[in-house]
């Protein structure tokens, strides 16, 4: 929580959308932070987790809400009846300031990614910021993650997805999932997102960094005097 408040701000008034919020780690947080003006919707797809945040948080904090979506995956939840694909994060357009998600795209592929980010650009306010953290690859960072082994699962990346993306272990594809700058730079564009500022590098492959995982700040694209002129998106 304290990286998401130092990157990029948390208000008392703010309303919030959490993907992948678990048994509500940073939700509990912001009860603390958040007052009667602000809200929090988390997004989890394993029920017992949502259903314990129902009981012991939205019970009390009323502007707390947690949803539990079905989705089908190998590693969370794998006999899920839907795909990510179908979720609609229900909250109005152009309303939220901030999103944030924690370790989950770090166990997405390109397509779950997109539509996700297609949805936060929805969302979103026209100033509001998502962070998202993610593992990004280079050569360098390769070498030094294989070299430094510095978390406990041994996360080189040593076999290609498809270009751009790389995962750690094909027996369970989404157990760790990496991208080039490249490819988050595509997926990013697909969705009507932008960079808000260069990615933050992570510890978690012996470089230096100010994070644990790697950090993305996106932000809706500005539209331009003349695409507002010409009623562009
Ligand atoms: C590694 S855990 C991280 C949990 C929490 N964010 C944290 O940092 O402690 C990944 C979480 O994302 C959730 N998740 C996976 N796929 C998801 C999806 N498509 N939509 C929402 N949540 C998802 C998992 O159920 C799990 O709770």
């Amino acid at each position: 929580m304290s990286d998401l408040r130092t990157t990029v701000g948390v208000e008392p008034s703010y309303s919030m959308v959490e993907i992948g919020c678990g048994i509500g780690k940073d939700a509990i947080t912001l009860t603390q932070i958040l007052s009667d003006e602000g809200r929090y919707v988390g997004i989890d797809i394993i029920k017992p987790s949502i259903d314990w945040c129902q009981a012991n948080i939205a019970k009390r904090h009323p502007n707390f809400s947690f949803l539990h979506f079905d989705v089908r995956d190998q590693l969370h939840n794998p006999n899920g009846t839907t795909s990510t694909l179908d979720i609609r994060v229900p909250v109005p357009a152009g309303s939220v300031d901030r999103i944030f998600l924690w370790s989950v795209f770090t166990h997405m592929l390109r397509p779950e990614i997109i539509h996700y980010m297609r949805e936060f650009a929805r969302i979103l306010k026209p100033e509001g910021l998502v962070f998202a953290t993610c593992f990004v690859y280079n050569d360098e960072v390769l070498a030094t993650a294989r070299k430094t082994d510095r978390t406990p699962w041994r996360l080189f990346f040593e076999h290609e997805h498809e270009p751009g993306c790389r995962i750690n272990d094909p027996a369970s594809p989404l157990s760790a999932v990496a991208f080039t700058q490249d490819a988050l730079q595509s997926m990013v564009k697909a969705s009507g997102l932008v960079f808000d500022r260069p990615v933050g590098q992570g510890v978690w492959s012996g470089l230096p960094g100010k994070h644990s995982q790697d950090v993305m700040v996106l932000r809706r694209r500005r539209r331009t005097w003349l695409g507002r002129l010409m009623g562009l998106k």
